[in-house]
């Protein structure tokens, strides 16, 4: 029987595929390195946990929450804006709290495609960018994902060419998973092309706290940004609190309105103690994110340094919480199969670069989630994987 509809345009998701590699490896009795989801280790800070637990004893807040988040929390968001970006944000109209940023972009998906509408995606990308339209009827056409002329040159083909004409272009700065990031100059390009063409600018900044350069800028910082663009973030890594599912949605009013629409249907708001501590972890943002900052700097220069000395040299990111590796010379395989023999043969688990995209081919994604010391041995019996394959 043919499978479901839905189902037919799914392909398994990439992170289920290499863990059920990892827990094949793992009932042989084999040690794994798992570095390749983005899935933060670091605990959440325990003076967040601690405002949880007090919401928790108030009866008050066992009942259903409100579905675009509580007063409080967006305007805790507000502030946020204010403060890290300079933007003004109106929390009623502009702010829409999520059960994190990738339902927020399925939800965003659902309200705004018709069956057939064209989304312009980035390839390789986060998966929810593309098929959060796929699973809202919608058709992907790819761009490229560094943030230069070429991606207008890419939206200007689609636009010319693409019936029906593209309605909104997928942004991700620093991005999932080649860690590229924009200028705020490029935004502003962006915002023009955008306002030019009629074009929605969905931006995706769930990294925007996790850099070890400059402070990744808001697309929402362009003047008349507002106009055409929605922005998404994210509590998961920004505080480590990527199980609590906290994110937002801010931007465009129209936009918002049509995800509150949609996700009044859908949810009741996270669970009212979760939203009492975002709110508070979003006023100390600047201190808690230093601290995940400073964390993911140090596994960073153990990971480049020790992976250079096992004979891989990899690029350093600006931002993300991720190295984006060309997969080594000579090695004669695809992301997937190099993938899986790491797994085999170095008990270390990396992202196939195909995951995210064909455009992904050719690389593997290496995730800063464990600490310096298995980092370190990870990149030693990586080193010695690489040196079997060249003495075969
Ligand atoms: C680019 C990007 N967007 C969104 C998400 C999802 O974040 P959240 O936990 O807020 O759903 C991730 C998670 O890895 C991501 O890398």
């Amino acid at each position: 029987m043919d499978d479901f509809y839905a189902i037919r345009r799914l392909p398994p998701y990439v992170f289920a595929q290499v863990a059920e590699i990892v827990a094949d490896a793992r009932a042989q009795g084999r040690e794994v390195t798992d570095l390749s989801m983005g899935n933060p280790d670091l605990p959440t800070p325990s003076s967040i946990v601690e405002v949880l637990r007090e919401a928790v004893l108030d009866p008050a807040s066992h009942r259903y929450s409100d579905s675009r988040g509580v007063q409080s929390l967006r305007e805790a968001q507000a502030r946020y804006y204010g403060r890290r970006f300079g933007v003004k944000v109106d929390p009623d109209r502009q702010v829409v709290a999520t059960l994190g940023s990738k339902n927020a972009f399925a939800n965003l998906a659902t309200a705004i495609t018709a069956p057939g509408d064209v989304v312009l995606v980035p390839n390789p990308s986060y998966p929810i960018h593309a098929f959060g339209f796929v699973m809202a009827g919608g058709v992907v056409r790819p761009i490229p994902t560094k943030a230069d002329d070429g991606i207008f040159r890419a939206a200007e083909r689609a636009l010319r060419y693409c019936v029906p004409r593209p309605i909104a272009m997928v942004l991700n700065y620093p991005a999932n998973p080649t860690t590229e990031c924009a200028s705020l100059d490029f935004y502003r390009e962006a915002v023009r092309f955008a306002k030019k063409h009629d074009l929605f600018i969905l931006s995706d900044l769930a990294y925007a706290e996790v850099y070890f350069g400059d402070p990744p800028p808001s697309i929402l910082e362009v003047p008349g940004a507002m106009d055409v663009a929605i922005e998404f973030t994210s509590a998961s890594k920004s505080f480590s609190m990527a199980g609590w599912r906290v994110g937002f949605a801010v931007g465009n009013e129209r936009l918002i309105a049509a995800m509150t629409r949609v996700k009044a249907y859908l949810d009741y708001g996270s669970f009212a103690p979760i939203q009492h501590a975002a709110a508070v972890a979003l006023d100390n943002a600047e201190d808690i994110s230093a601290e995940v900052r400073a964390a993911y700097a140090r596994r960073l220069d153990v990971l480049l340094d020790s992976f250079a000395d096992a004979g891989w040299e990899l690029p350093r990111p600006e931002a993300s919480m991720f190295v984006w590796a060309k997969l080594p010379e000579g090695e004669g395989e695809d992301s997937l199969e190099f993938s899986k023999r790491m797994v085999r043969e170095a008990g270390v688990a990396l992202s196939p670069g195909t995951g995210f995209g064909e455009g992904g081919e050719g690389h593997v994604r290496i995730a800063l989630v464990d600490d310096e010391a298995q980092i370190r041995a990870a990149a030693r019996r990586i080193g010695e994987a690489l040196r079997l394959k060249e003495a075969a």
